[in-house]
């Protein structure tokens, strides 16, 4: 520090410029740990969310008694279908080929696809090509999609363990409780038996449910 003529006590360039450079050391100090702990939650969150994709959700209500069965569209960000949730499902939304995430009698989550039935290895007799699976996996019960995670397969995929079922190959095979039923094929994964399918009708151009046996789908 320096006297100048008014007697006044004045910093040197130098002390300035120390404090300049403490001052600027202190911003980059706490923007480094600003940017540490962003790293520290990224990393958090980037551990953590494929673990929550592992747990497997709550245990399904079937919801027995006289209910609407008309399916109707799933949440679902970034699909053709995202704009459309809650609403009733139109045959005439779908081309051959598209899938969709929906819900059906309320609380069961299931896939509807129009199946290309040149394709189709099934003696199974499907209307329009509609068939819609239960999408709870047979393995743990976490909800598989459609051309999601996989877009470039036509199979029904399952996240949490790499299960895969082939929607276009409808088999005929059992429960562990011994009752048959259609589902589509396991083909990937530990997944132990077909997504069991759901009977699908066509009122008024709307896509229904039929709940001819609703046991098949609690198993979870
Ligand atoms: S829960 Fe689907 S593969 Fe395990």
């Amino acid at each position: 520090m320096t006297t100048d003529d008014c007697g006044c006590n004045k910093k040197t360039d130098i002390q300035e410029d120390k404090e300049d450079i403490n001052e600027n050391g202190l911003k980059r100090r706490g923007f480094l740990n600003y940017l540490l702990s962003l790293t520290g939650l990224a990393f958090f969150a980037s551990v953590l969310s494929p673990l929550k994709m592992l747990v497997p959700p709550e245990p399904l209500k079937i919801l027995a008694g006289d209910l609407d069965n008309t399916l109707k569209y799933a949440k679902s960000d970034g699909t053709w279908y995202s704009e459309k949730a809650g609403e009733e499902v139109s045959a005439s939304d779908f081309e051959t080929g598209a899938g969709a995430a929906v819900i059906w009698r309320g609380s069961i989550p299931a896939i509807l696809i129009k199946l290309d039935q040149d394709r189709l290895n099934t003696a199974v007799e499907l209307e329009q090509g509609f068939a819609a699976f239960c999408s709870r996996c047979t393995h743990l019960c976490c909800v598989a999609n459609w051309h999601l995670d996989r877009p470039e397969m036509d199979m029904i995929y399952c996240r949490c363990h790499d299960g895969i079922v082939d929607p276009y190959n409808i088999v005929e095979t059992e429960t562990e409780k011994g009752e048959l039923y259609y589902g589509a094929k396991v083909v990937g994964g530990p997944v132990p038996r077909a997504f069991p399918m759901i009977p699908v009708e066509i009122i008024d151009g709307k896509i229904l449910g039929v709940p001819s046996n609703l046991d098949l789908y609690n198993y979870c």
